[in-house]
Formats: C-alpha cells, structure tokens, sequence
C-alpha cells in the first residue's frame, strides 16, 4: 500500500484512477511514499525519508526543491501541455483586456450604480472614457514556444496579428506546431523592437529571474502591452513599475499579483488564473495521476 499525501486539490478524476487497494490518499501528514501537489510550495518541507516521488499537476516546478530532491533522489514529475489551453484562452482574454480597458470600464459601471446614478444616462460618458486599440494587424511576440507559447501565437495569426516568436530551445515537435506564417527570430531584439503585444511563456529558474528588466523593457517599442501568465520572478517589477509610470509599458498584465504592483496605473493582476478551468485541472490530475502510478507499479 502506498500512501500519497495531496498538497492543494487535486481534481477527484484524477484522484479516482487509484486504486484504493493499492493507494491510501490524504491531504494530511501521513509519512507519504509520494505527494501530489499543485501550487503549494514544498521548498522549505522537510520530506520524510521514504519519500518516493512528487508529482506536479503543473507545468512549473519552481514550488519544488529540485535539487534537494535530486540529492534524495526523489523523482519529479509535472505535466506540460496539460493546461496549455486554458493558459492560451486567458492570454488572449488578457491582450483584450489590456488593450480595451474592459476592467476599468466594468469597474466604472459598478461605481455609477454604487453611488445612486442611474447607470443607463450615463453609458454614453463612460463609452467615450474607456477606449482601446484592437489586436487586429498589431504585432504580437511570443517569448517562449513551448506547449503554450505555440497555441497563443498560432491562435493570434487567426485574430490577423502579425506574429513572432523567440526561443533559444525551440525543440522539432515544437517547430513543428507552429503556423508558417510565425516569424520565428534567433535574437530576442527584434521580437522586442517590433511588437505592440509580448507575451512570455518560459519556466522561472535562475537564468530568467528578472529577465524582463530595465534594459529589455528599454528595447521594446514604446507603448507595449506586456502579458506575463508565465512567473511573476521573470519581471523586474521595480523595472516595469517604472516603465508603466512613463507610458513607455502601456498595460501589464500579470497573474502574479503583489500589493506593489497592484495599487500602479495599467497593472491588471489577477491570482494565477491561468489553469483555473475545470478542464485543465481534470487534465493536470490525470497526468500527474497516471505518470505517479506507471512510475510506483512499474518503475517507468
Ligand atoms: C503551471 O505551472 O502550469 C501553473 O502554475 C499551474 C497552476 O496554476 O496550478
């Protein structure tokens, strides 16, 4: 009988492939052979001795001390591609959002109705108040063509943008996903100089901590919209907070939200929404699930 131990929810679709002859499950202390996890973070955990395996209903595995468990040699898994598509779908919610002001208007219209204004003599006020370039023929740049960065750039071909994309590991399989049209570049620059949206989609490690910084916001067109569903570590937030302050970044929006960035004009933050569909998350905890199982029984 192994024992897992779950750390956050994890989707009972996932939960219910194991066997409960073979599995005992709990969200509390157990002295686990395995845990499965999604956003909590087990860096500074204290893993028992016969910790096994952990496996990541995620792509990122920055919650997870990689090193302490290569040491341990405790096995990690994480499942790529398996929220792909909620990520890309709430990318382009958040280009849109960016762009066309949809928060601040929403919030407009909540503050009329709260004060006793009757909402409907006012819509032709707020419509001149709350406006915003469209996406069609803009440039977007990709940084990052892995599972996510490739649906969100073939996609924005189909909203008539002009795309490039960026990857200094871009893999066959990936290249291969790609739309023709993408203008893959080999120097991050040009993508930089060209594109009226960027969206990053790289995993945060020591190389691209603070990445976007000072000195890459510099090099982009004044006026960008930058998306970040990816970290929030890759940013430089004292970097961009300055960038916004100048109108040199037009709009962040971040999924990583902190009380700094929050209360800043053209910040829209949200609480790591990306995977949050129900779909991914069944989707995440069957792979997290399955590849668990195949490793405990079989050894793969
Ligand atoms: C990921 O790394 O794929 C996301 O952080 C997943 C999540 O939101 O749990």
């Amino acid at each position: 009988m192994y024992r897992i131990r779950t750390f956050n929810k994890i989707s009972p679709v996932g939960l219910n492939r194991l066997d409960p002859a073979l599995y005992a499950v709990s969200d509390s202390e157990t002295d686990e052979d395995a845990i499965l996890v999604r956003s909590a973070k087990l860096l500074d955990y204290d893993f028992p001795k016969n910790l096994l395996a952990i496996s990541r209903a995620g792509a990122g595995v920055n919650n997870i001390p990689l090193d302490r468990c290569s040491e341990a040699g405790i096995v990690v898994f994480n499942t790529p591609g398996a929220n792909a598509n909620a990520v890309k779908e709430l990318v382009l919610c958040a280009m849109l959002m960016g762009s066309r002001d949809v928060d601040g208007g929403i919030q407009w219209v909540r503050q009329q109705v709260a004060s006793g204004v009757d909402v409907t003599t006012v819509v032709e006020k707020g419509k001149a108040a709350f406006i915003g370039p469209e996406l069609y023929k803009k440039t977007l740049g990709v940084i990052g063509l892995g599972a996510i960065g490739s649906l969100v750039a073939n996609i924005a071909l189909s909203l008539g943008m002009d795309v490039y994309g960026y990857d200094p590991f871009l893999s066959v399989d990936a290249a291969l996903r790609l739309d023709r049209h993408i203008h893959v570049v080999k120097d991050i620059n040009e993508l930089y100089k060209r594109a009226d949206y960027i969206t990053i989609h790289i995993h945060y490690t020591k190389d691209t901590e603070r990445m976007i910084d000072a000195k890459a916001i510099g090099a982009m067109k004044r006026g960008v919209r930058f998306i970040n569903l990816a970290r929030g570590e890759i940013v430089d937030d004292d970097a961009m907070l300055a960038a916004l302050d100048t109108g040199w970044v037009a709009a962040y929006v971040t999924d990583f939200p902190n009380n700094r960035l929050v209360g800043a004009p053209h910040v829209l933050a949200m609480p790591h929404l990306g995977a949050s569909t129900p779909e991914s998350e069944q989707n995440c905890a069957v792979m997290a699930v399955d590849q668990l199982r195949d490793y405990l029984e079989n050894g793969n």
